[in-house]
């Protein structure tokens, strides 16, 4: 059986022996493009290039790059745990042709790739094509399916729509028609009574896209309307995850040695096995995948913070660690205890991991340490808040009680719910939306302006009182835990002065 690592190195070798130059992935954050926060897909270093406004170095490149699909058009991040196949971060093989091959030579070396080098079994293959887009001008991709007639039968070529077979980076950039390669992993008797074409795209777990060929021939511009980009472009991404999945026998991306390592780790601390519960299962999970975000970011240079891609962050923190403090049982910080575990899996290939140790497990630490004392508060207030609205005989909390959580004691409102839904409860969507426009208005008047954990409304005064009285040093009599109480009063009182509009606290 191949290790992941082997498959890895067997797509470098393979594009490597095609002429491809081996580049290596680009940073997961990104800082100089408006329109995204994080690398989505491969092929966004190579943006500029496809659109013309930077000559290629190399005509053909291939690569594994790092991916975070947790916000804007590509945003997996609330099936991660609950599913067995989406992951926040995850690695991308693809290889890209800048004016030089197109369709024929990108289908027959996927092909050869995956049946003539991994030994993969062609009837557990389909290839999806695009039907056309009459709106859009664009006809059928017949010829990505007369290539794929050469190695598939007919009824493995499916004909999908714009939403599955029309691939754009984002509402504005490059993109075009794309043919996806997946793959049935189900057992023969299940095989024997649904055909395998019949699941393709319906979300089955174990009926899965595993490659995707973009034919990258327009450019969308924000008028919506797609220009012709100045040359065809090749631009392929495989989920490595789930190649291992396929090759390593698997059902889940989580029983294979990307994960699987991490996992046991985790088991451990918790005192319990993965594979006995289902709600444990989920939180491992959670917790693996959560752990390489986190620690790419920060290799990566974004710190977790309250604002833009660095609040994404924190709030995947957030997530794993809240799931860990709830069904795992760890009420002390343990998200940076994974570092080695994660590094003597992925150091090797990714050195920037071994370079930032002391970094990475210093961040995650004070993360965790702070999030798990305002958890506590928070959890205790959301139990209170509980009480009376069963009390009262409803199941239904305001969203003026979540906005307060969000707003006071930084839960998102997705763990607001998670705890709500635990205990048979909902929010009031409407209500906490309501308020959350009211702030984003109120800041938006005031014209505020980043500055780490506090928002100044009016420059000047109520910054320096806002970081200054949480940053002193209180007298030696004051024992931590009291210093932290003050220190949530001193909250309390700029939670005040924020609704008079004096500052606003994130
Ligand atoms: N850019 C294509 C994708 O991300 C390959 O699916």
């Amino acid at each position: 059986m191949l290790t992941a690592k082997e498959i890895r190195d067997s797509f470098k070798n393979f594009f490597e022996s095609k002429e491809h130059h081996i580049v290596p992935s680009a940073p997961m954050v990104i800082k100089d493009d408006p329109t995204l926060m994080f690398t989505n897909a491969g092929m966004n270093q190579f943006k500029d290039i496809i659109l013309g406004n930077r000559p290629a170095k190399y005509h053909r490149v291939a690569d594994s790059q790092k991916c975070l699909r947790v916000s804007g058009k590509h945003n997996d991040l609330e099936e991660v745990g609950h599913d067995t196949y989406h992951h926040t971060m995850f690695e991308m093989l693809g290889n890209w042709s800048f004016g030089d091959y197109f369709k024929k030579e990108a289908i027959s070396w996927a092909w050869e790739y995956l049946v003539e080098v991994l030994k993969l079994n062609p009837e557990h293959l389909y290839a999806t094509v695009f039907e056309g887009s009459p709106e859009e001008g664009l006809s059928r991709d017949d010829e990505a399916a007369s290539y794929w007639e050469q190695f598939l039968p007919k009824d493995h070529i499916i004909n999908g729509n714009k939403h599955d077979n029309f691939w754009e980076m984002g509402d504005t950039g490059p993109c075009g028609p794309c043919s996806e390669i997946h793959i049935d992993l189900r057992p023969a008797e299940e095989r024997a009574k649904i055909s395998g074409r019949d699941l393709v795209n319906q979300d089955h777990p174990q009926v899965i896209e595993i490659w995707n060929l973009v034919f990258m021939q327009y450019n969308r511009k924000a008028d919506s309307s797609l220009e012709p980009l100045p040359a065809k472009v090749i631009d392929t991404g495989m989920g490595f995850e789930r190649l291992c999945m396929a090759l390593q026998g698997k059902t889940s991306n989580y029983d294979t040695d990307v994960f699987q390592p991490i996992i046991k780790v985790i088991a451990a601390m918790a005192g319990t096995e993965y594979g006995k519960d289902k709600q444990n299962d989920i939180a491992m999970r959670v917790i693996a995948d959560h752990i390489r975000t986190i620690a790419f970011s920060i290799t990566d240079g974004q710190l977790p913070s309250n604002a833009k891609a660095g609040y994404v962050i924190r709030r995947i923190l957030r997530r794993a660690v809240r799931y860990g403090y709830t069904f795992l049982g760890q009420k002390q910080a343990f998200m940076y205890k994974l570092l080695p575990v994660l590094i003597e899996n992925m150091g090797e290939a990714y050195p920037e991991l071994i370079a930032q140790k002391d970094l990475i497990e210093k961040v995650i630490k004070e993360e965790e340490e702070a999030f798990l004392r305002t958890l506590e508060t928070g959890i205790r207030l959301l139990d209170k808040t509980m009480e009376e609205t069963k009390a009262a005989g409803k199941s239904e909390i305001s969203g003026k009680d979540a906005f307060t959580l969000y707003d006071t004691f930084g839960f998102p409102l997705d763990l607001t719910e998670l705890i709500l839904r635990e205990n048979g409860m909902t929010v009031n969507i409407k209500e906490f939306d309501a308020e959350m426009q009211q702030q984003k208005q109120r800041a938006r008047n005031a014209a505020a302006i980043e500055t780490g954990d506090w928002i100044t409304l009016k420059e000047g005064t109520t910054e320096f009182v806002a970081t200054t009285i949480l940053n002193m040093k209180l007298p030696f009599f004051v024992t931590a835990r009291s210093n932290r109480k003050i220190k949530l009063y001193i909250r309390l009182y700029l939670i005040t002065l924020h609704s008079m509009q004096k500052v606003v606290v994130r």
